[in-house]
């Protein structure tokens, strides 16, 4: 397929950004989108805001904005609204939150006081620290997911909205394994949803209600949600774009920053150990084991598949890897990791490499939603269906097909991207073969 500029429709009108969970990642997502088109801040951190693209080669190759290079929406067409399962405003829930500060919340006050959840589909057997008060109810979750599309649809046609993303928010749900029968084809899924089935999360009901009314999807928490046969199915019959999982924010993404570029210059790896604290709601879910086994598996995965030990057993065969992550009120959204990385290099000599980073979580997140809802939403205007594997390059544990090994290597996951975009616009990829770089 080959897809030109023209082919892609432009982003015209109002674009609706529809988030379960209006928490810290959420609230700072909003706030900062409100500050930079006041003027008052810069997004940092987002590559769709402050990212270059090289185009053309040799003596005519430029550096172009990546807004100006792909047809993207302006930041001023932005909807936001959301669902919780707390009663509280997107302005209550920020100043909570303690991300930013009072000046800056201060400042978009009028528009984020406007900003108020819907009631939310929640199960507290699914977030067991949490005891929800603004929560729906209906006989069926099939109900339930009628309900959250009636929302959508409100809202639509209230806001005169033209298109529509949703990326999931809230807390990380317990630790499931897809179940043949209930997950595995869309007819299975869609007779669970009638008959209530115990194994469908709530965050399982959002994205088929999303995903059934053609709205592109992401997953920015580990628990599986769309990644199951059955809403990869719903995503093909509506072509629909989506992705996840969970935004490779912090530990994460050093680790993705670190590791490859250890594995480039074939120095071998013992053992990572990290650890961190973090006082923040999303740490209190975490403090639950149920849930944190879901965190654990999907920060787990990135070693394995960056290092490849099967191919290279002399250098990472039975490497020690170890996570945890301990719930410290004191220190709210201000996580502080530690990564202790014992590496061998020339005739197996040891050496180590300690990581003490100081992070804001959710500061750190906001710019990499935001991406995915500009991307997202490119995608479906470009007529892409299914999976985005180009986006890789955000997540914890891209989705990937069952024959198929996800990217986690930074740098190979930027290269990827940046050469989709190229792609989307008809420019050739950038290899960087000398041929092609200097002529
Ligand atoms: N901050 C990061 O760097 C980061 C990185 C990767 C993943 N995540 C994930 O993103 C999510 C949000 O993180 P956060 O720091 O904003 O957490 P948070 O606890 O501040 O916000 C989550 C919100 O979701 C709400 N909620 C829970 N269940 C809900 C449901 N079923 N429907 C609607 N709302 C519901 C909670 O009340 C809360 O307000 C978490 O799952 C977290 O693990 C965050």
């Amino acid at each position: 397929m080959t897809l030109k500029n023209t082919d892609i429709k432009s982003p015209e009108g109002k674009l609706g950004i529809l988030i379960p969970g209006l928490g810290a990642v959420s609230t700072t997502l909003i706030a900062g989108v409100m500050l930079v088109r006041k003027g008052a801040a810069l997004p940092v951190g987002s590559l769709t805001q402050m990212g270059k693209i090289r185009v053309g080669k040799g003596d005519n190759a430029t550096e172009v904005n990546i807004k100006d290079f792909v047809p993207l929406a302006d930041l001023k067409d932005l909807e936001f609204a959301g669902w919780d399962i707390f009663d509280e405003s997107v302005y209550d829930a920020a100043k909570r939150s303690q991300v930013l500060s009072n000046e800056h919340i201060e400042l978009v006050k009028d528009e984020l006081v406007k900003i108020k959840p819907w009631k939310a589909v929640f199960k507290n057997e699914f977030v067991k620290k949490l005891h929800g008060t603004w929560v729906k109810e209906a006989p069926s979750h099939w109900e339930l997911a009628q309900m959250v599309k009636d929302d959508i649809l409100k809202f639509k046609e209230e806001k005169k909205i033209a298109r529509l993303v949703m990326v999931w928010c809230a807390s990380t749900e317990i630790y499931q394994e897809m179940i043949p029968g209930v997950h595995d084809t869309l007819e299975n899924f869609e007779k669970a949803l009638k008959a209530n089935h115990p194994k469908i999360a709530p965050s399982m009901i959002y994205a088929y209600a999303a995903i059934d009314l053609g709205i592109p999807y992401a997953n920015g928490a580990p628990n599986l949600c769309n990644d199951i046969p059955a809403l990869w199915e719903l995503a093909d019959k509506r072509q629909v774009p989506m992705c996840g999982k969970d935004f490779k924010s912090g530990q994460t993404f050093m680790k993705t920053l670190l590791a490859p570029g250890l594995k480039s210059r074939m120095l071998g790896m013992k053992g990572w150990y990290s650890t961190n604290i973090l006082g923040n709601r999303d740490g209190e879910v975490l403090d639950d084991p149920e849930s944190f086994k879901t965190k654990e598996v999907s920060k787990l995965s990135v070693l394995d598949q960056i290092c490849q030990p099967e191919l290279y057993p002399d250098l990472y065969k039975d490497f020690y890897h170890k996570v945890t992550i301990n719930y410290y009120p004191p220190r709210g959204d201000n996580k502080e990791g530690w990564d202790n990385i014992d590496i061998f290099g020339w005739l197996g000599y040891p050496m180590q490499i300690k990581v003490n980073f100081l992070c804001r979580d959710s500061i750190l997140a906001a710019p990499i939603v935001l991406d995915i809802v500009m991307f997202l939403d490119l995608a479906k205007r470009a007529s892409l269906s299914g999976n985005q594997e180009w986006l890789a390059f955000y997540w914890k544990s891209p989705m990937h097909a069952p024959n198929e090994l996800p990217e986690h290597d930074l740098f190979v996951q930027v290269m990827r991207l940046k050469n989709t975009l190229r792609w989307f616009m008809d420019e050739p990829p950038v290899t960087y073969l000398g041929a092609e770089t200097y002529n």
